[in-house]
């Protein structure tokens, strides 16, 4: 999916001379969630880090699993979070700014941004996107540093989780494709 977002913003990117690197961790958990919709997010996270971003310069995307994650009123459940950010070296946003980011057709520098193009609809939609998907959005930035926009998602149960709960299932329900699975699971009955 990232790599669809690379390819998409690919011809924006080269316009300003940005390289966009995508650096996901090995055996991350798949997440629950809607395709489109989460390509909607990274896709309009990715246009702002390049837009807003240093010209000719990097928009890092990196993709983690955390063991624990907060961002305000949120917290990761007991398996964590994939956190995906997308990083900019760009001018970065003055803090007061931050808490109002994300409302519709706010923006920082609306001379600039009228000039960059786009709707002020952008952050809206990734902040309505994630919290559908009872994920969150964190934002960190330090004028003349740049910013780091953080998605939180859950991961999908983890295999083990799913094995208990198809052993606890009565086994008519059993779907063929499971035989293939290991008989033996252990089943804790609390
Ligand atoms: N990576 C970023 N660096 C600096 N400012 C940003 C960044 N992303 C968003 N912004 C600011 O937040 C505003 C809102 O973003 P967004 O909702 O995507 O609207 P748009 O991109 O259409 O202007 C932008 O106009 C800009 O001022
Ligand atoms: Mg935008």
């Amino acid at each position: 999916m990232l790599a669809n977002v690379h390819n998409t913003l690919a011809w924006q990117a080269e316009k300003r001379g940005v390289t966009v690197a995508i650096d996901a961790e090995d055996g991350l958990p798949p997440v629950i969630g809607d395709g489109d919709e989460l390509t909607q997010v990274f896709l309009n996270l990715v246009d702002n880090a390049i837009k807003y971003g240093d010209a000719e310069g990097t928009v890092s995307v990196e993709a983690r699993q955390v063991a624990e994650a907060q961002a305000a009123g949120w917290m990761a459940g007991k398996d964590g979070a994939v956190a995906v950010s997308v990083v900019d070296r760009g001018a970065g946003i003055p803090r007061e700014h931050l808490p109002r980011l994300t409302e519709r057709f706010y923006r920082v520098d609306k001379a600039r941004s009228r000039e960059l193009g786009g709707t002020g609809l952008g952050l809206a939609i990734v902040k309505h996107i994630v919290n559908r998907h009872r994920g969150a959005l964190a934002i960190d930035s330090t004028p003349g540093e740049g910013s780091t926009f953080t998605v939180y998602l859950q991961p999908a149960p983890v295999a083990e989780d799913a094995a208990l709960k198809a052993a606890a299932q009565p086994a008519g329900d059993t779907a063929s494709g499971r035989a293939d699975e290991p008989s033996e699971i252990p089943v804790t009955k609390s």
